[in-house]
């Protein structure tokens, strides 16, 4: 390490500052952060977990996952270079990563990377009809191999039609669920910093937020907010992307959400409005039909991504809010109940 360096150390605060600014499912920021030395331990906090929406947990390792990617491009723009180590115990598969950080000059390009992190958000709104074109396809595809994922590109209007159909399907049965939309009531429309405000939603004139029967875009999940949808486009159709992985453990879910954030960092860079979607994948009936009849078995799908342009000035969905840093990070050696076990 050379002198200008000597004594350095990594501004961990700021980092898992920026960490926690990853979108995550209803808002629901289920990770804890452990200080040791001047590592960062990422921890799952099944406590926060969705018991209806997300069962099996795969949401919320998602969440985890695009943090744990946040926290990379926080520190690449802090002038720090992160060496990960995903699952590193074998006993505590809570535990889900070690970050160390290594003096490296930051590039204007991890700078606006920072940048973009900061200014991205979750827009429910309508995109333009204006296609996005291949090249811009191609770069959001290429950041799934280097995060070991695949991310499919579902652009012909039939197979776009049929994701529809299964997100659609995959809504009516969650609704039928009470606890389900008793889940989804207490994490909107919040304003303690956790969970979904009615800014980020959309403002419905009538119904219940029920799924087309012919659905030209994904069901409104969620209850009618405030916000007014003011694309007047008269044919919208984003493309929807689905990110994959080869198997469907914890590392993978990790991993996906890792590939979740870089698309939306680098979606923001480019200036497009972006929606994560995964109630298609939430419901076993439906992940199945997804994984069989449009991937044919080859691939495991995490997450569906809905990716197309905002209109030229439209008037930015504010941001949503954290919990406070110090309700996420801590030392090691004092964990909250149910964050551990902690093997150094
Ligand atoms: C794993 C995961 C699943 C999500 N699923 C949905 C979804 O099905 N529909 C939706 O509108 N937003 C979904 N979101 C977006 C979150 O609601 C959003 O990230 C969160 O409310 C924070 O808002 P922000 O992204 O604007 O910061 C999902 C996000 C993640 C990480």
């Amino acid at each position: 390490m050379g002198s200008r360096t000597m004594g350095r150390t990594p501004p961990i605060r700021r980092l898992v500052e920026l960490a926690t600014r990853a979108p995550s499912v209803h808002n629901t920021q289920p990770w804890f952060w452990g200080v040791d030395s001047d590592r960062l331990v990422l921890f799952a906090d099944r406590s926060r977990q969705l018991m209806h929406a997300d069962p099996d947990g795969r949401d919320l390792i998602l969440s985890c996952g695009a943090a744990l990617h946040h926290v990379q491009v926080a520190a690449a723009g802090a002038g720090w270079r992160p060496v990960v180590r995903r699952m590193p115990d074998a006993y505590n598969d809570a535990h889900l990563a070690n970050i160390s950080f290594h003096p490296e000059p930051a590039t204007p390009a991890a700078r606006a990377a920072v940048d973009a992190l900061e200014r991205r958000r979750t827009d429910r709104r309508s995109p333009t009809s204006s296609p996005v074109p291949r090249g811009q396809l191609d770069r959001l595809l290429g950041l799934g191999p280097p995060a070991g994922v695949t991310i499919f590109a579902v652009v012909s209007r039939q197979a776009r039609t049929e994701l529809l159909q299964i997100l659609a399907e995959a809504d009516r049965q969650q609704r039928e669920d009470r606890d389900y939309v008793d889940e989804i009531v207490r994490w909107t429309g919040r304003v303690d910093g956790e969970g979904i405000p009615s800014s980020s939603l959309l403002r419905r004139d009538s119904g219940v937020g029920r799924a087309d029967p012919v659905p030209t875009g994904p069901p409104p999940r969620f209850p009618s907010g405030s916000l007014v949808d003011d694309s007047h486009s008269p044919e919208v159709e984003p493309v929807l992307l689905a990110v994959c992985t080869s198997s469907d453990d914890t590392a993978s879910r990790l991993r996906a959400g890792e590939a979740l954030g870089a698309m939306l960092v680098h979606g923001t860079v480019a200036g497009m409005a972006m929606v994560p979607l995964s109630q298609a994948i939430e419901v076993d009936r439906t992940r199945v039909l997804l994984q069989d009849d449009l991937l044919s078995d080859t691939a495991s799908p995490q997450i569906v991504v809905q990716v197309g342009w905002a209109p030229p000035g439209r008037i930015q969905v504010p941001l949503t809010r954290r919990r406070p840093v110090d309700d996420v990070l801590g030392d090691v050696s004092s964990l909250p109940p149910g964050i551990g076990p902690y093997h150094p």
